[in-house]
């Protein structure tokens, strides 16, 4: 055996024990006949002394080593001498006085020092193998694992099986686009990586099993944010009879486990739950974050009729004035050029312009559009906010979805700008009572808010086709500090909803045979009733640990390109792979 002990497992009981210790040197400091390094594994680190009138051959070696060597070092546990002993380390009272030493391996000067806390994401991403040492991603990638475990133990106490279902498959519409492989033996038909195990986890009901679940991965090549890569992992799971609160309330208990036992954070259950609608009138968003206020109230009424031409234009067309009182915190400014900046910044959400009212003493506003409006109205507004002096009142006119989602995004903005999210809390909550489909207005057709396999409320079938966007779904999405971690839905399994849901989604019934003849068929041969979910592992791993982008909770990602920098995928193929699949690039 090459060691005794991990680098994180001695202390003050290991007094006297001969040991080995093998792993990577962290810090070095000499101190002429003495030298000390702390020496690093996943498991901690351990101070090593060489001490040139113990061992002067050993000392002159140690010498020579430069951080991140690779090391095996056998000597004496001491105790610290008195006063120099390290209470933030379980390996603090204690050194390792050495005796001998190896160098297993050398290393140049690191990219990077490992101790930095700001280094460039992509020189980590360049040395991801350096990177991984450091602590922060052994915390990671620990807590992720540690997650997944429970999550298993979880599930499989509820007698749930882990099936694997195939990478190389159909594509799968979960609305973005499909990763391609080309097929070698079929020339010029095409493999789609799944976006999600969705259809053959429905398939495996059909087929019986019921309390199926699955660590899967998926692929979807779609736009890259911090919570958002090519290829993610999903806790998937589906069951056979059961409605919405059969998953509901199994996923709490799994989510709670999971709180409990990585952070001994005990949750309220059952979890508050709230009504699409409501979430997008007060949060502006489907994924509220309920860790602070700021909420939106629907001011068309107040403002109707003002004269004000801008609100007048967009009330009479149907559209909404929505808007937020925020309360500049003490010691913080809010300039001219501040309301410029927000105004360019909110016409990213499809907002035409900001309105904006800073409350005065003795209720009057300072405000570029007070002169519109009577005296009244303006009390009535600040009445309405309960705005005290200080207090600027944020308006957006515009259509409901674009002024509810415009404000949802300066909520969010303002609380991360000044300071107003607490980060201890976790505030999880389901959204339910989705619309079950939405109009695309570039193509001009109805689309489905989750996927199209999602069941429409019974009571609202007879709407499907007369009324579509009146039908709301049976879909639930599980929310975390305004991240939505999970969502899935009672599926629909009947064959002939189905199709009805394919027509009313502007398929033909050539298309929907094309693409989903093997589902359309299943249905018809004794599907059961069946629902389920799927959560993000990343996003779910990433709040845990209070990380800010999911890349920090995967061991090799991709940057916002789709790239990686350290084996430089996805790279050029040699002409004889790309003959061998009978595919011609245009230059
Ligand atoms: P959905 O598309 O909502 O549902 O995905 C489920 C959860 O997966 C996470 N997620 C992602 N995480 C990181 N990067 C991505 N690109 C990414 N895309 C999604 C989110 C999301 O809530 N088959 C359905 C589930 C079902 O109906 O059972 C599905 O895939 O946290
Ligand atoms: P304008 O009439 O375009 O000069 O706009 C007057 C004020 O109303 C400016 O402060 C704009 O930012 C604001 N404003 C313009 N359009 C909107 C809108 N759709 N919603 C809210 N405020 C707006």
């Amino acid at each position: 055996m090459m060691r005794t002990s991990n680098c994180g497992q001695l202390n003050s009981r290991s007094v006297d024990r001969e040991v080995t210790l093998v792993g990577w040197v962290d810090t070095r400091r000499d101190h002429g006949h003495l030298l000390f390094i702390d020496l690093r594994d996943r498991w901690g680190v351990t101070q090593v002394v060489f001490n040139s009138d113990h061992n002067a051959e050993v000392h002159r070696l140690a010498e020579t080593l430069r951080t991140e060597f690779v090391v095996q070092v056998r000597g004496r546990v001491a105790k610290r001498p008195q006063g120099t002993d390290n209470k933030k380390i379980p390996t603090g009272e204690i050194e390792v006085i050495a005796d001998s030493l190896d160098i297993l391996n050398a290393c140049p000067t690191p990219p990077f020092e490992l101790g930095e806390t700001s280094v460039n994401e992509e020189l980590r991403l360049k040395y991801r193998f350096l990177d991984l040492r450091r602590k922060e991603m052994v915390e990671a990638l620990t807590l992720r694992y540690r997650v997944s475990k429970i999550v298993r133990d979880y599930l499989d106490k509820k007698e749930f099986l882990e099936i694997e279902t195939p990478y190389l498959t159909k594509s799968t519409p979960e609305g973005a686009r499909d990763f391609l492989v080309p097929s070698r033996l079929n020339q010029g038909t095409f493999y789609a990586l799944p976006q999600s195990p969705q259809l053959f986890k429905q398939l495996l009901m059909v087929a019986g099993y019921d309390r199926y679940f699955q660590l899967a991965r998926c692929f979807r090549d779609e736009d890259l944010r911090s919570d958002r890569q090519p290829e993610h992992t999903q806790i998937d799971l589906e069951m056979s009879f059961v409605d919405e609160d059969d998953v509901m309330q199994l996923v709490e208990g799994m989510v709670a486990d999971v709180a409990e036992k990585v952070l001994g954070l005990k949750l309220t259950r059952p979890f508050r739950t709230m009504d699409y609608d409501e979430a997008i009138s007060r949060y502006g968003s489907d994924k509220p974050d309920l860790r602070f206020g700021l909420e939106i109230q629907d001011l068309s009424g107040l403002f109707r009729d003002s004269g004000f031409k801008v609100f007048d234009s967009v009330l009479d067309s149907g559209g909404k004035i929505r808007g937020l009182c925020f309360s500049v915190p003490a010691g913080q400014e809010f300039s001219r050029k501040t309301f410029d900046d927000l105004t360019e910044w909110i016409k990213n959400y499809g907002a035409k312009g900001l309105a904006w009212m800073k409350v005065q003493d003795g209720g009057q506003v300072e405000s570029p559009i007070a002169k519109f409006f009577d005296a009244g109205r303006i009390a009535r507004l600040i009445e309405m906010f309960q705005a005290r002096p200080g207090d600027i009142l944020f308006m957006v006119a515009s259509t409901p979805a674009v002024s509810a989602a415009a404000l949802g995004a300066l909520r969010c903005h303002l609380a991360a700008h000044y300071g107003l999210i607490d980060q201890e809390k976790f505030e999880i909550l389901w959204v339910k009572n989705f619309p079950l489909l939405d109009w695309d207005e570039e193509s001009r057709r109805y689309v489905a808010m989750h996927h199209p396999f999602t069941s429409p409320r019974i009571e609202d079938l007879e709407l499907l086709e007369k009324e579509p966007l009146k039908v709301k779904a049976r879909a639930y999405d599980l929310v975390l500090n305004g991240t939505e971690i999970g969502g899935g839905s009672i599926r629909i399994h009947r064959q002939d909803v189905q199709e009805r849901l394919f027509a009313v989604l502007g398929l033909t019934k050539e298309d929907a045979e094309n693409k989903f003849g093997f589902l359309l068929k299943a249905l018809t041969f004794g599907a059961p009733p069946h629902g389920g979910l799927a959560m993000g592992l990343d996003r779910f791993a990433a709040i845990l640990l209070k990380r800010d982008s999911i890349r920090e909770v995967i061991a090799f990602p991709k940057t916002q390109k789709g790239t990686c920098l350290m084996t430089e995928a996805p790279g050029e193929v040699s002409p004889l792979q790309l003959r061998e699949l009978g595919i011609t690039l245009k230059q």
